[in-house]
């Protein structure tokens, strides 16, 4: 599940209303639809949460990516059918998109949806009928706002672009979500104003392929220029622009990262690092030009974060293919490789090759990723030891020794620390270890 747990406990305007549980799986993509969401049926006046409770209703939001989201869905699904068998369960996303209405209420699902804004309509529709105890009259208050699902206020997710026209031969996700539509610059601006508004020090841009944001408007436009706006006309204290493509890297947009406001973090993603393997996906880059990309954010950012997502066992894909990706994720110096298996989804170009890599070959590759991605992160994050960075607190668990609180630095390293209570704090921290994925932080002063 994307969202982390909030540990905070319901206010009493919460527990007078009918509390439907909003559980996101998937990307960004899917935790601003969450968010989108939880406002509305806050607006039609439910209380929302992110994780499990006692809940009057579930509102599962899927993702289908590869067959291994599939089944997460599935398992989630059910599960919730298990521990609440009284309550409503609305299916929504990507898994149902993809398979199908009919798969999901087999699961036991009692609405199922897909991922378009009319579907989110129909889904507070269906709970205000089902539902009717809620008091329609006393929305909770900014109910306006981008609510920020899983981290309790400090980072809210906005969608600013829907779908995508390219068709990649293994994603699946144009299926599920359609042809590509970009929301206004004034929508989006009024969104992330309206979330800084109700308390978000963080802003994450989200789309499905955001690079094409704005070429479908009436007065085409491009991305840098939406970002300009953003940061013109709101008062966001940091701004992430989800992911792009390595062609979207142009010098208009480099340009905007002069501006501290946005965060130097790039997810990019590579796929793989071989010219046949990449025209075979219909990858709209090469090797070259993903190594030029990367060269040019260093060039105006040297401590960026470059992450990425690369697929193992791609149909056809050689030992000596695989050994480019390897080499150039290398070359990149990336903070994070997010590595997955080839996996087949059905009815597109990929799903028909035939020359198909074994499991274990795959399995064997992803191990290998999976050794550079451990290796490259640490030596990411090892070049701000003992250094001190901006960290924006998000979320807080109990661990052996207390309290411990979890943020992420300009340049997105996980940070974690114990001591007096943090959320929604953007402290200047000083990074004193490596810890799991991310790094230890010596905990700031309390406020005075
Ligand atoms: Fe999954 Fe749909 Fe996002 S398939 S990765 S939730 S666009």
């Amino acid at each position: 599940m994307t969202g982390r747990p909030l540990t905070g406990t319901m206010g009493a305007n919460m527990a007078a209303r009918p509390v439907v549980a909003i559980l996101t799986l998937g990307c960004k993509l899917n935790l601003a639809d969450s968010e989108e969401i939880a406002r509305s049926l806050q607006a039609a006046g439910f209380a929302t949460v992110d994780r499990v409770c006692e809940a009057e209703a579930f509102v599962v939001n899927t993702c289908s990516v590869t067959h291994v989201a599939d089944a997460k869905s599935r398992r989630l699904v059910r599960s919730v059918r298990r521990l609440a068998p009284e309550a409503r369960v609305a299916v929504t996303g990507c898994f149902p998109q993809s398979t199908g209405e009919a798969a999901a209420f087999a699961l036991g699902a009692d609405f199922v949806a897909g991922t378009r804004d009319a579907d989110k309509a129909a889904l507070v529709e269906f709970l205000s009928a089902n539902l009717p105890s809620r008091n329609a009259t006393q929305p909770a208050p900014g109910t306006n706002a981008p609510r920020p699902v899983g981290s309790a206020h400090a980072r809210a997710f906005v969608k600013a672009q829907e779908g995508c026209n390219d068709v990649c031969a293994f994603c699946i996700v144009p299926q599920t979500r359609g042809r590509e539509e970009s929301r206004t610059v004034v929508r989006v601006v009024a969104e992330v104003q309206a979330a800084v508004e109700s308390g978000a020090r963080e802003v994450v841009v989200t789309g499905t392929q955001l690079g094409a944001w704005g070429r479908d408007l009436a007065e085409p436009q491009k991305p840098y220029q939406l970002i300009a706006q953003i940061l013109e006309q709101t008062d966001v204290v940091r701004l992430r622009f989800s992911s792009l493509q390595p062609q979207d890297i142009s010098p208009e947009l480099l340009a905007l990262w002069e501006d501290p406001r946005l965060m130097p973090h790039f997810h990019l993603a590579l796929q793989s690092g071989s010219d046949s393997i990449l025209q075979r996906m219909r990858r709209r880059y090469s090797a070259h030009g993903f190594l030029l990309a990367a060269e040019r954010i260093r060039a105006v950012s040297p401590d960026a974060a470059i992450t990425t997502d690369v697929i193992a066992g791609f149909p056809g894909e050689t030992d000596e293919q695989f050994e480019e990706t390897l080499k150039l994720c290398r070359e990149v110096g990336f903070a994070r490789i997010h590595c997955f298996p080839y996996s087949p989804r059905t009815r597109t170009a990929a799903a028909r090759m035939l020359n198909r890599v074994s499991a274990e070959v795959t399995r064997e590759r992803m191990g290998r990723l999976t050794a550079l991605n451990d290796e490259l992160s640490a030596r990411f994050r090892s070049r701000f030891l003992g250094t001190v960075r901006p960290v924006l607190w998000e979320t807080e668990r109990q661990s052996e020794d207390g309290p411990q609180w979890f943020g992420h630095t300009d340049n997105y390293i996980g940070v974690y620390a114990l001591g007096h209570a943090l959320r929604n704090r953007l402290t200047p921290t000083l990074l004193n270890g490596l810890y799991h994925d991310g790094m230890t932080g010596a905990c700031p002063p309390e406020e005075s």
